[in-house]
C-alpha cells in the first residue's frame, strides 16, 4: 500500500492555513496543522477539519514544542504560514512581531535541522518586503525595501529561509505572495473590513465604515489560488523561490465602488469615513506583482478576478450575518 504524504501547516487556524489544508486533503495527504495555545479555542476557519486533521500544539517562539510538532507528525513536507501578520499592529509590538515573524523561521529551521530527517519547507514570504516598490512590477530579482516592522521581520525570514538552503543543502523555498483574499481572511484586514462593513450597512446594521488611507493600491488575489501555488513550489525538483501575483493593482477606493456595487449603493461617500486611528506612520502606496516566472516554471496562474474575489466575500458576508 502506498504511504500517504504527510505535510505539517503553522499557521493552521488562519486564513492560508485553512485553505492549503483543504487542498491537501483534496489530495490525498495526511495533514498535520499546528496551533498556539489559547484559553477560548480559534477554530472558526478550521472546524470543517476537525475530524480530518491532527492538531498539533506548537509556538514560534518555542523551538522544542516544533521540534516535537515534528516528532509527531514526521512529515515530507512543512509550510511555515504562521508569524503576526498584520502590519499595522507590527508598529504597536515590533519586538513580539520581530521575535515570531522573523526569528520563528529560524526556529523551525533549526528544528528541521535537529530532527535531522530530510524534507521540503515553505516560508511564507511577502509583497511586504519590496515596500516602497524600485521596480513596478516587482519580480524576484526586484531589490526589497520594506516599509514596516512586520516587512523587517519577513525580510530577515526570506534571507535564512535562503541562508539555510545553501549553507546546508536543505530544500527550502519562499513564496513571495502578494495579498491574497478570502471569504475567511481576518476581519482587521481592509478587504474583509469593507465586505463585513457593506453587509452590515445593507442589512441595515450599522451606518458607516472607518477606514485609514483610501488611495494606496494593492494586488489582490484570491487565497484558494494561491495555496495552490505554494504546493506546486514544494513539488519542484529544485527548490527555488516565486513571486505569485495577478499582475493588476487597485485602490481602496476602487475595491470600496465594487463592494458597495455589490448592494445597488453608486456613491458610498455618505457611509465612509477617515479616521486616522487607522493611517499607518509609512505607507506601502502600491503593490504588484509580475508572476511570469511561476506561470513558465510551475504553470500556475490566478484564476480569480477582481471583481469576483471582491463580490463572493461581499456575498459571504451577507449570508454570514444573515445566520
Ligand atoms: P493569518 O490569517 O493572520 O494567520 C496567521 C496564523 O499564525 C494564525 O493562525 C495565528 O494563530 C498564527 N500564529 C501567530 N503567532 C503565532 C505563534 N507565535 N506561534 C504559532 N502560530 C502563531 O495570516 P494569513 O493571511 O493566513 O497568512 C499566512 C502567512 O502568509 C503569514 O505568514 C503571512 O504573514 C503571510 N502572507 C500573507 C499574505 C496575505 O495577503 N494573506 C501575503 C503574503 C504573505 P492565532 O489564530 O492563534 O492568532
Ligand atoms: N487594515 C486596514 N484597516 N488597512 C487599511 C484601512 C483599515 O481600516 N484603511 C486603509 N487601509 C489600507 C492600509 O493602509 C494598506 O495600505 C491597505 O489598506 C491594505 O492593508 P491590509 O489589508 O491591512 O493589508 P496589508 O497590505 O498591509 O498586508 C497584507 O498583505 C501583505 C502582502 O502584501 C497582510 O496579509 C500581510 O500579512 C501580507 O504580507
Amino acid at each position: 500500500m502506498k504511504t500517504k504524504k504527510r505535510a505539517l501547516i503553522t499557521g493552521i487556524n488562519g486564513m492560508d492555513g485553512s485553505h492549503l489544508a483543504d487542498l491537501l486533503i483534496e489530495k490525498d495527504y495526511e495533514v498535520f496543522g499546528v496551533e498556539r495555545r489559547s484559553s477560548v479555542k480559534n477554530r472558526k476557519n478550521t472546524s470543517h477539519l476537525e475530524g480530518k486533521i491532527t492538531f498539533l500544539t506548537g509556538d514560534l517562539t518555542d523551538q522544542n514544542s516544533l521540534f516535537r510538532c515534528l516528532k509527531n507528525s514526521n512529515p515530507h513536507e512543512v509550510y511555515n504560514l504562521a508569524a503576526q501578520s498584520f502590519v499595522g499592529e507590527s508598529w504597536n509590538t515590533p519586538e513580539q512581531t520581530s521575535d515570531v515573524t522573523g526569528l520563528g523561521a529560524l526556529r523551525m529551521l533549526e528544528a528541521i535541522r535537529e530532527y535531522g530527517r530530510r524534507l521540503k519547507f515553505y516560508q511564507a514570504s511577502t509583497s511586504e518586503l519590496y515596500g516602497r516598490m524600485v521596480e513596478n512590477p516587482a519580480k524576484e530579482t526586484t531589490p526589497f525595501y520594506p516599509r514596516s516592522p512586520y516587512g523587517v521581520a519577513k525580510l530577515y525570514a526570506h534571507w535564512i529561509t535562503k541562508n539555510y538552503r545553501e549553507s546546508y543543502d536543505m530544500f527550502n523555498v519562499s513564496g513571495i505572495l502578494f495579498n491574497h483574499e478570502s471569504e475567511r481572511r481576518g476581519l482587521e484586514f481592509v478587504t474583509r473590513k469593507i465586505s463585513n462593513g457593506v453587509a452590515k450597512i445593507s442589512l441595515g446594521l450599522s451606518d458607516h465604515i472607518s477606514l485609514g488611507n483610501l488611495d494606496s493600491k494593492r494586488d489582490w488575489g484570491y487565497a484558494p489560488d494561491y495555496v495552490e501555488a505554494m504546493w506546486l513550489m514544494m513539488q519542484q525538483d529544485n527548490p527555488d523561490d516565486f513571486v505569485i501575483a495577478t499582475g493588476e493593482a487597485y485602490s481602496i477606493r476602487e475595491f470600496l465602488d465594487v463592494a458597495f456595487e455589490c448592494v445597488g449603493i453608486n456613491n458610498w461617500n455618505q457611509y465612509v469615513r477617515q479616521d486616522p486611528r487607522f493611517m499607518r506612520p509609512a505607507e506601502v502606496d502600491v503593490l504588484r506583482g509580475d508572476y511570469s516566472k511561476a506561470k513558465k516554471e510551475l504553470g500556475w496562474e490566478p484564476r480569480t478576478d477582481f471583481k469576483t474575489l471582491v463580490s463572493n466575500m461581499v456575498k459571504s458576508d451577507i449570508n454570514f450575518l444573515k445566520e
